[in-house]
């Protein structure tokens, strides 16, 4: 099983790298191969609505995304991590996301299905946010763009850490119940069959 996670934060080292790093030591410890990539250091422009991928169902705009997409539509999990930025994701993990309407065409506009899984398991995702508030609804904007985010895959979205009240680099060392959370989130989505 491969689970991969995609680190959102331009900030290295931060909250949500630390619960991401967690998440994806407990999916390695349930027998995952696991990977991470790290949005910030790519280049991956925006979308740009050409529409290109309504022919192909492909991107067509060559920079790293193209590898990226790759690692996505063969992983049987996927980990979100990101920031919350003004009560959203950060923007090079939007980035990246509006990259993936060429999922959402192939899907909807062309209306062919993903290749399963390469050990035909189900593809499921969970998200990972971090923020210097502690309001429920500062998290909302990130879960419905994941909600979306994975339908394009036909991905069931199975589970959720939200960590509030951090704001400094590496605040979330101090909440060793969050630390555990993520490691146990990462343990269950790859235990889960
Ligand atoms: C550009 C920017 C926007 C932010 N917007 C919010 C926000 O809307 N709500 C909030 O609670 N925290 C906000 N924060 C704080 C971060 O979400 C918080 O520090 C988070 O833990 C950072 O995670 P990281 O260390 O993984 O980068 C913002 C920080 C930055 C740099």
């Amino acid at each position: 099983m491969k689970v991969l996670g995609i680190a959102g934060s331009p900030r290295r080292g931060g909250n949500s790298d630390l619960l991401l790093e967690q998440a994806l030591a407990g999916a390695a410890e349930a027998g995952a191969n696991v990977e991470q990539i790290i949005v910030a250091r790519l280049r991956i422009a925006p979308c740009i609505a050409c529409d290109g991928c309504w022919t192909a169902g492909r991107c067509v705009v060559q920079d790293d995304f193209q590898d990226v997409y790759e690692k996505l539509i063969v992983a049987e999990r996927i980990i979100l991590a990101t920031p919350i930025y003004f009560m959203a994701v950060s923007a090079q993990l939007k980035a990246f996301i509006d990259r993936c309407q060429c999922l959402w065409a192939r899907k909807y506009v062309l209306k062919q299905t993903l290749p399963p899984t390469p050990s035909g398991e189900p593809r499921r995702g969970a998200l990972i946010t971090t923020a210097g508030h502690n309001v429920p609804a500062g998290f909302r904007c990130a879960d419905t763009t994941m909600r979306y985010f994975l339908d394009t895959l036909d991905a069931e979205f199975a589970h959720k850490l939200h960590v509030g009240d951090v704001d400094e680099k590496g605040a979330v060392r101090k909440r060793p119940e969050a630390l555990r959370a993520a490691y146990e989130l990462g343990k269950q989505l790859a235990d889960s069959g």
